[in-house]
């Protein structure tokens, strides 16, 4: 595996690359796990060559104390990305990304209005400047995204066609613990007994999705939250039933696909999640 930090090494190596194979790249802010490690799979399976990245944006973190607390491992997540398969890793320093301040400011209409965009102000903001910044550096054919960052790859298709891009978008299916928790980079912060009722989350959701059409919507969602706050180590931020373009829905017949998204607060730990319900 290559390992770059330096813009003016990987973009000449990309390009050599490029001439007889696709370019697949997955994003990433590290602590890597199986989450990820799934879009490393899918993308090796699509593309010629696999392209991660590693940079734990700052520009997206609404809260310092969050950005501080990421989860930094560098040198486990090497090896983790050498046993599986990638190619080339692009771990650059801030000054490599953010040559200049960038005070972009993109307008996503209502997509960022609701949930994690209404809960965390400019974090979408900073993660197109991220993003878009990477795809200008990679210029991959592909990227792989997360369902479990839901509003994350709604944001991303609609800076795609703003910024009219040319890389396709593959959404990958949300990678679960055994007792259903949805991985997560922050994960690793929870204390024992928070790990433990984390579960709580996924189990609301899935009985969400069990209950679809069975509840009204409102029903459900009120019982989602119910179900979650049972435990004293969560407390939920919201959860909101929307369609795909994140508009809420209110009715089973509002929209085609119906989606459940929570935030949830356990201690100082901040988690998501989502189910398809329709
Ligand atoms: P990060 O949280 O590291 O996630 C990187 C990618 O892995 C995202 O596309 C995310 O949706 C996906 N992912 C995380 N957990 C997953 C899981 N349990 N199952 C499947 N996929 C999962 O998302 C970001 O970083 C950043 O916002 C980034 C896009 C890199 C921009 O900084």
């Amino acid at each position: 595996m290559e390992k770059y930090v330096k813009v003016s090494e990987l973009k000449p190596r990309l390009s050599e690359l490029r001439k007889d194979r696709t370019v697949g790249f997955v994003p990433t802010m590290g602590a890597l796990h199986q989450g990820h490690l799934s879009l490393v799979e899918r993308c090796r399976s699509m593309c010629g060559v696999t392209v991660a990245s590693i940079f734990v944006n700052p520009a997206q973190f609404n809260d310092r104390e969050d950005y501080r607390r990421y989860p930094r491992t560098l040198e486990c997540d090497l090896e983790i990305l050498e046993n599986a398969g990638c190619d080339i890793v692009f771990a650059p320093t801030e000054e490599e990304v953010y040559p200049e301040r960038d005070n972009r400011v993109f307008d996503f209409g209502t997509l960022d209005k609701v949930m994690e965009g209404k809960f965390r102000p400019g974090h979408f903001n900073g993660v197109a400047q991220v993003v878009s910044r990477l795809f200008d550096i990679v210029n991959p054919d592909k990227s792989f995204f997360g369902q479990k960052d839901f509003q994350q790859v709604c944001i991303i298709k609609s800076m795609v066609k703003q910024l009219n891009l040319t890389t396709g978008i593959v959404v990958c299916p949300t990678v679960r613990e055994q007792d259903g928790l949805a991985m997560s980079s922050r994960n690793m912060l929870l204390s024992e007994i928070q790990r433990k009722e984390a579960a709580g989350i996924s189990r609301a959701l899935f009985h969400a999705k069990q209950q679809a059409g069975v509840m009204t919507v409102t029903e459900l969602r009120d019982e989602t939250i119910r179900r979650i706050n049972l435990s004293p180590e969560l407390k939920v931020e919201y959860v909101e039933t929307v369609d795909a373009a994140m508009q809420t829905v209110s009715e089973w017949d509002d929209a085609e696909e119906i989606f459940a998204c929570v935030a949830v607060h356990a201690g100082e730990i901040r988690l998501i999640d989502n189910v398809q319900l329709k």
